[in-house]
């Protein structure tokens, strides 16, 4: 077996340099916990960006891939499969929807979201061929493919990589009016927005925003397309994060969770009406809605309901800021999210760096990144229980207070 530098060294040798990973190699993991090369035991406090919500390694997640692999895993959409079907009727009842659009990465779901808008706002908006436009929010991170990037205002993911796709527009995120009058453009066919920008630092709008989102897109005949990719499937506390203010989107995206972290799926739902504006041969991938996914993403949504993961991510959030706001330390900008997920803001001008305190962690037993220079995520798997959550707030309280 590799030691954990050799599989750093082989890794910076041998592959591409467009990540920087914490040092710490990840060989086993189970439930919240993962093991480094050498046995050491981490608390998880990242979840691979929210997609391992029902924890590592779940087991009726991983039984469901494991018999479906022996069985039959794709097919391509040459053919039908037999699962398939079963799992369209089961995600769109467990959403609402009357149709879905099974793809593989959450970027993928993005660039089929607004296909699916630009599509719709030709067929029944009425927008002339060519000229439609999508809104999206300042700070929104939706992947890196050529599309994501041209709607990025972080320079990192996006300088000299254009020309960038034309017809994407910007609005303030959390600013209802300046989106009131950037929808008013009668070309405008959708607005694409996350309930709560995860990569942008956990960013949490003000009561009523989605709420009024809602409003604004059908006062002008506009498209509310929701990136759940991050928010969704329980990890802000609510099966989605709209559910927080009731509101249904015309478009939902989903990726991350919805396979528990076993392998890349991604969804897109709405009802027929924008969906039926997609015909054979205009969209698809080669593995979306293969049956190994549609059974792993089954069972990763029952998993969320039989084990209640949206109410114990609501009152186990509650328990993780309150106990973080209540420590003094003047570097601390802020503390907030909802449900587990959430981020600690340091001090632009602190003498301590989000990274040095994610080191610490690290040296502490506990995992997590930062996003931009100076917000630390936390986001453990939701499966965690009050005294493990109780746990890991004290290893991040005992290094937060090594460098007060
Ligand atoms: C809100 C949101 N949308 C889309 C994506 C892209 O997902 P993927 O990396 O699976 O393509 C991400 C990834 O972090 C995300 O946070």
């Amino acid at each position: 077996m590799l030691s954990s530098q050799d599989a750093i060294d082989l890794e910076n040798t041998f592959g591409a340099k467009n990540y920087k990973p914490l040092p710490v190699v990840i060989s086993r993991g189970s439930g919240i916990y993962v093991w480094d090369a050498e046995g050491k035991r981490y608390f998880d406090f990242l979840s691979a960006y929210s997609a391992v919500n029902q924890g590592h390694c779940h087991p009726k997640i991983v039984n469901a891939l494991c018999e479906q692999a022996k069985q039959l895993t794709l097919t391509s959409r040459a053919f039908y499969n037999d699962i398939l079907g079963s799992y369209a009727q089961f995600i769109c009842q467990y959403f609402g929807y009357d149709r879905v659009l099974p793809m593989n990465t959450g970027v993928e779901g993005g660039e089929t979201a607004v296909k699916l808008c630009r599509r719709w706002g030709y067929d029944k908006k009425g927008i002339p061929d060519g000229k439609a436009k999508v809104v999206f929010a300042e700070g929104n991170f939706w992947g890196r493919t050529l599309a994501a990037i041209s709607s990025s205002t972080d320079q990192t993911c996006k300088a000299r990589f254009g020309p960038y796709m034309p017809g994407f527009e910007l609005v303030p995120y959390n600013d209802t009016e300046a989106l009131d009058r950037a929808l008013s453009d009668e070309s405008v066919a959708g607005f694409m927005v996350e309930p709560i920008q995860g990569e942008a630092g956990v960013k949490v709008p003000d009561d009523g925003y989605l709420k009024a989102v809602r409003e604004l897109c059908s006062k002008h005949n506009v498209l509310f397309i929701a990136d759940e990719v991050q928010t969704g499937l329980a990890r802000t506390g609510k099966r989605l994060a709209c559910d927080h203010e009731n509101v249904k989107p015309d478009i939902l995206i989903l990726g991350k969770a919805l396979s528990g972290g076993l392998m890349p799926v991604s969804a897109v739902l709405a009802d027929d009406e924008i969906m039926l504006g997609i015909q054979p041969g205009e969209h698809g991938s080669t593995y979306g809605g293969n049956p190994l996914a549609c059974k792993v993403a089954m069972a990763a949504l029952e998993v969320i309901e039989e084990e209640n993961l949206a109410e114990n991510s609501q009152s186990l959030g509650e328990i993780f800021r309150d106990e973080l706001s209540e420590i003094q330390i003047s570097w601390i900008r802020e503390v907030r999210g909802k449900g587990l997920l959430n981020a600690v803001e340091v001090e632009p001008d602190a003498n301590v760096s989000a990274w040095d305190l994610c080191l610490a962690l690290r040296d502490a037993g506990l995992l997590a990144k930062p996003t931009h220079d100076t917000i630390i995520r936390f986001a453990p798997p939701l499966v965690i229980s009050e005294d493990e959550l109780r746990e890991g707030l004290s290893i991040i309280k005992k290094v937060f207070t090594q460098f007060a």
